[in-house]
This record gives C-alpha cells, sequence and structure tokens, in this order.
C-alpha cells in the first residue's frame, strides 16, 4: 500500500519552499543534481535518516553521501587537510564527494556515518539542488534515489517508478547531465579512490599531484567503500558485458562502432555516454529481455561506466 501521494514539484521559489518545509518536518523529498536524483532528507533528524534506508531498503552499515552548499559548510562538519582545500578548489561544486575524519560537535545523525569517524561531504553543482540546499539552510543526506540495488535514476520519472508512494515529494530538475554518480576519494588517510564516478581518477591525480591508493588502501580491514556491493545497478534481466553483437533473445546497448537498440554514444564520446547510461539501462529493462552491452574504454568517465555495468551484471544475492 502506497503510504504517500508523492508529490512533483517544479524547481521553483514555491517547490523549494514545499521541499524545505517537508525536509524540517522530517521527511524525505528527491531532488535533482548533475550526477544522479538523490533522496534528501535532513542529515541532523535521525528519524528522517532512518526513513532513507526504510524506503530504500538500504542496508543500514551503508553510510550516506551529506550534500552542503560550500566547502565553508564542509569545514564545519570535518577535518579539513590541505589535499581537502586542494580537491575543493579544483572541483566543488561538481561531482566529487571526499571522505573526512569528522570534528567533534558535527551534529549529523550517526546514521549517516554508519557510525565510522568520517563522513562524506559534496556539494553538487547542480542549480536546482543548490537552490534547494539554500532554501533549506541545513545538511542534506541523499543517496541515489533508488531501491536499494537497482538502477540509479536520472530523471524524475525514474524516481516515481521506483519510489513513488514510499516519499512525500520529488523536484522535477529534468534530465541529470553527468549521469553516473560522484567520485569519492578517501582523505581520512592516504588520498584513495573508493568508487570512479564523474571527475575522472586521472583529473583528481592531477590536482593533487600524486596517484590514488586503491580502496584497500584507505580501510584495510573493509575493501572498497563500505556498501559498494558487487552486485548494484542491476536491471532486472540480466546483463552481459564486452558484446559485439545481440544473441537471440538479447537486446543491445551499443557504444561507438557497435550500434544497438539504444546506443551510449555513437561518436564515442564517454560524458555523452555517462549521461545516457543509467537512462538507457531503465529503457532496455523495460523491454524485459537479457541486455548485452558493447565495450566502453577503461580511460577517464569511462571507469566509472564499467564500474557501474559490471555491478549491473554481477551475480545477484
Ligand atoms: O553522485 C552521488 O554521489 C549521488 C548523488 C545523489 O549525490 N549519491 C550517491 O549516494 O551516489 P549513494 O548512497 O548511492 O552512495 C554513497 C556511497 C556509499 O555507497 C558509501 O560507499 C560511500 O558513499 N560512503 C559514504 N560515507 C562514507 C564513509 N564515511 N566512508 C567511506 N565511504 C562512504
Ligand atoms: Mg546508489
Amino acid at each position: 500500500m502506497p503510504e504517500f501521494d508523492t508529490e512533483l514539484l517544479a524547481p521553483d521559489e514555491g517547490g523549494l519552499a514545499r521541499a524545505a518545509a517537508i525536509w524540517r518536518a522530517g521527511g524525505l523529498v528527491a531532488l535533482p543534481t548533475e550526477t544522479v536524483y538523490g533522496l534528501a532528507a535532513d542529515a541532523r533528524q535521525g528519524r528522517a535518516v532512518a526513513r532513507i534506508f526504510a524506503s530504500k531498503e538500504r542496508p543500514r552499515f551503508n553510510p550516506l553521501i551529506v550534500h552542503l552548499p560550500g566547502a565553508a559548510a564542509a569545514r564545519q562538519l570535518a577535518e579539513w587537510p590541505r589535499d581537502a582545500a586542494r580537491l575543493a578548489d579544483a572541483f566543488w561544486p561538481g561531482p566529487l564527494t571526499l571522505v573526512l575524519p569528522l570534528r567533534p560537535g558535527h551534529g549529523l545523525s550517526p546514521l549517516v556515518t554508519a557510525d565510522l569517524p568520517t563522513v562524506a561531504l559534496r556539494v553538487p553543482a547542480h542549480d536546482v539542488a543548490r537552490a534547494a540546499l539554500h532554501a533549506f539552510g541545513g545538511p542534506l543526506a541523499a543517496p541515489s534515489a533508488n531501491p536499494s540495488g537497482r538502477i540509479s535514476p536520472t530523471t524524475a520519472a525514474h524516481v516515481l517508478a521506483g519510489l513513488g508512494g514510499r516519499i512525500e515529494a520529488v523536484i522535477d530538475g529534468g534530465p541529470c547531465p553527468v549521469g553516473v554518480e560522484s567520485t569519492i576519494v578517501s582523505l581520512a588517510g592516504d588520498p584513495a579512490l573508493l568508487r570512479p564516478g564523474g571527475v575522472p581518477a586521472e583529473a583528481v591525480e592531477a590536482a593533487l599531484g600524486r596517484p590514488l591508493a586503491p580502496p584497500e588502501a584507505a580501510a584495510p580491514d573493509r575493501p572498497g567503500a563500505p556498501g559498494q556491493l558487487a552486485s548494484h545497478y542491476a536491471p532486472r534481466a540480466g546483463v552481459r558485458l564486452d558484446a559485439t553483437e545481440r544473441r537471440p533473445g538479447e537486446v543491445l546497448l551499443g557504444f561507438g562502432a557497435i550500434a544497438g537498440d539504444l546506443t551510449l554514444s555513437a561518436s564515442g564520446d564517454l560524458a555523452e555516454a555517462a549521461a545516457n547510461l543509467f537512462g538507457h539501462l531503465h529503457a532496455l529493462d523495460a523491454r524485459g529481455q537479457p541486455i548485452a552491452v558493447a565495450p566502453v574504454p577503461e580511460t577517464g568517465l569511462g571507469r566509472a561506466i564499467n564500474d557501474r555495468l559490471r555491478r549491473a551484471a554481477a551475480p545477484r544475492p
């Protein structure tokens, strides 16, 4: 039974004021960011954050990213090593999340960080997300606005299809321009890449002036970012990677010279491919047939695209 008649809010002053009122009251509103739609709640209200986990059916050990209006707000919540300043100067606002040691008195619900001594912080570049953060005036915890393990949403329609009836509202800001989630870099120890994403790892390394360590370096006891589950972004039907042709019964997601039923980018442009990735997966998944996927190069944004595709193709739990 749907619990809510999920409101579709316009990205204007009235819609943002409504969203802010819902957040203050401890409710859930999905909002557009440049990467994917996020399912946001007040990061200081434990009950509101608990509802994020419940509505997505997300495992509790998987911490959330806190969205902020700027670096000044980040410095209040977390320690701010020189590398943080370097990366924030280079990439904020934008699709880069920094994992940093929490500062005492941060005021965040411990559910946000899954009780870790670190917190993931991000300053989104999307005009509507920025306006929403200003209208609300506080930190918003927001994972991608999809049921846990399913394909991430890049339109308000994707959010409604997955979470309609379970959340109070969605702000409709149109399709997300980047299309894959933020790059996550841990600065809690030596800089480490926890998740490839919208900022190419090569660009982060150039700004740092040194290479990023693999995820194991950040948390030897817990490989990868917590919650980076092998099976994720999963369409209902199976996914077969590195396909150069369609086998009987399959639909083909093309790239470059390999044209498919839908094609990520006919010209081989990785930014265009990232922007199309989840929308095309949603559309092909609706056909109910197994999805074959053409190879995508493992450079720049291709690393994020291939990371999501490998998780989509991984055996399901
Ligand atoms: O682009 C994005 O980052 C989107 C939009 C909505 O901002 N958000 C997003 O959130 O992708 P989510 O929940 O799907 O992914 C957050 C990931 C978690 O899987 C977890 O691995 C990592 O961030 N994370 C959060 N806090 C962490 C921490 N303290 N240490 C290490 N990893 C953390
Ligand atoms: Mg997600």
